[in-house]
């Protein structure tokens, strides 16, 4: 018995394969009644793909009540009653379903079930469920028909159906108007952030031709650690063991990646290097780190208004931060001109300071730093601009999903000065990929390149000890 006390013997019985249509009522339900709506359209044809995740579950069993729930109500009718009459209408649908169900629920059990289904339908509706689901990251809706999830890194597609554009409209409403944002056909794209901290980007028409199209990066309530990046191989503990130490040893670092690679993940893994004692600022466009420091301020951009005005970029956030006396700032992701404050953060007594960039490799990261710079039409040399990167930043880390949708780190490579005109930089440590197997599955190794880094100095001096025999290229120091 779970947590809406259905006992599993039912939720056997009631499969939701990808043959059948999730949302179509059981043929021996009783006719719902109260509130009842014209019947719906036709449902559109099923996209192809098998639905993963098999064994019909509670979450199977609730979305078919859900999806039976919606097809019953007239959902703009709903919207108008109040909280009380809204509640006994639900209560009442879930009890008729249960009926004809045949569940045997006690009334507690229905009491809870009722109680859950409708905060879906005020709520986020159909999201909800998929919302409470700790195992999925993300969630990706492409117009009211297509569902996908993003579950341990792999994409699948879901029976959650919206009844048409128009309900799924009304929740992208919901959310957007929760946080005192907008969204229409004059601006049809809006970035917001749910209570519970998930990252919602959404479009609509005239921009999303075919219905609205919503992306949700849930926000994690545990954040993965250091540890739990190594238990997930993302790096050996050796690797994971430098990086901490040169955190802590005030190094400043980048770490850089594609979209969704894990950048922020590790940025917020390695915050937990810091001392307590430290003051830190964070800037981001959408707040998302965690940091456990008990000395943590937060700032946030703001987009501009309706009129267009009233914008605040990170590149304020950062010259304000430093009129805030930090001992660090944490960047969320570097993406314009402020690139070129936070170079001077770094190089103006904000050592440690840290940032993530979207570039493919350690080389790539430092062209697009000068891009950023170069845009925000500075007078300044590209030389010197140069010069600013190579004594400002310490260490890159390269973050990759492999083609397995396994979240590795391929690089941690140290900036060791200017050579001529060029930033010099060294590998320390890499993952060499070796093969891929018929499945999908890629393999590799973790090895030292052999070069000493330079901040291991630093680390000595700070006492922090590191196991200078994982600097020896011969040795294999993660496999997978
Ligand atoms: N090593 C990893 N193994 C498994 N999942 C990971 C790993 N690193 C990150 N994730 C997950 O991948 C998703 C994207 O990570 P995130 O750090 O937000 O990426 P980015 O900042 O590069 O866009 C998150 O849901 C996160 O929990
Ligand atoms: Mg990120």
């Amino acid at each position: 018995m779970g947590r809406f006390g259905l006992p599993g013997a039912q939720a056997a019985s009631t499969p939701a394969s990808a043959g059948e249509n999730p949302a179509a009522p059981a043929p021996h339900a009783a006719p719902l009644q109260s509130l009842a709506s014209p019947p719906p359209p036709p449902m559109p044809p099923k996209p192809a793909g098998q639905v993963k995740g098999a064994p019909p579950s509670q979450l199977d069993i609730r979305l078919r009540l859900h999806s039976r729930l919606i097809e019953e109500l007239d959902l703009a009718k709903l919207d108008k009653l109040d909280e009380k009459d809204m509640r006994r209408e639900v209560m009442s649908l879930v009890a008729d379903f249960a009926r004809a169900e045949r569940m045997a629920l006690n009334t507690a059990d229905l009491q809870e079930l009722g109680a859950s289904i409708y905060d879906e339908m005020v709520g986020l509706g159909p999201l909800e469920p998929l919302l409470k689901d700790d195992s999925i990251n993300d969630i990706l809706i492409n117009g009211p028909y297509q569902v996908y999830v993003e579950r341990r890194g792999e994409l699948e597609l879901t029976p959650v159906r919206f009844r048409d554009n128009d309900h799924l409209l009304r929740i992208v409403n919901r959310i957007v108007a929760g946080v005192g944002r907008r969204i229409d056909e004059s601006q049809p794209m809006v970035d917001a952030r749910l209570q519970d901290g998930s990252r919602v980007n959404a479009a609509i028409a005239p921009i999303a031709i075919d219905g609205a199209c919503v992306s949700i990066r849930k926000f994690s309530k545990k954040p993965l650690t250091l540890e739990k990046l190594v238990g997930l191989g993302a790096m050996p503990m050796a690797v994971a063991d430098f990086m901490h130490g040169a955190v802590k040893a005030r190094v400043s670092t980048v770490i850089s990646g594609g979209t969704g690679s894990g950048k922020t993940t590790l940025l917020n893994a390695l915050s937990a290097a810091i001392s307590h004692g430290e003051r830190l600022i964070t800037i981001e466009d959408a707040a998302e780190l965690q940091l456990q420091q008990p000395h943590v301020v937060r700032l946030e951009t703001r987009p501009p208004n309706i009129e267009g005005k009233g914008e605040i970029r990170q590149r304020e956030l950062v010259k304000n931060a430093l009129r805030m006396r930090p001992d660090r700032v944490i960047l969320g992701e570097v993406r314009a001109d402020e690139a070129f404050d936070m170079l001077q953060a770094m190089n103006t007594g904000h050592e440690g300071s840290m940032a993530t960039i979207h570039a493919n490799n350690p080389r790539e990261a430092i062209g697009r730093l000068e891009q950023m710079i170069a845009m925000g039409g500075l007078a300044i040399s590209p030389d010197a601009m140069r010069q600013q990167i190579a004594s400002a930043i310490g260490m890159i880390v390269q973050v990759m999903r492999l083609a397995d949708g396994k979240r590795k780190i391929t690089h941690v490579t140290e900036i060791t000065g200017m050579e001529g005109q060029v930033v010099q930089m060294q590998d320390i440590f890499t993952f060499n990929r070796t093969h891929t197997d018929a499945d999908g599955t890629v393999h590799g190794e973790f090895r030292a390149t052999g070069l000493r880094p330079r901040c291991i100095e630093e680390m000595q001096r700070r006492g922090i000890a590191y196991d200078m025999a994982n600097f020896d290229p011969t040795r294999v120091l993660g496999a997978s």
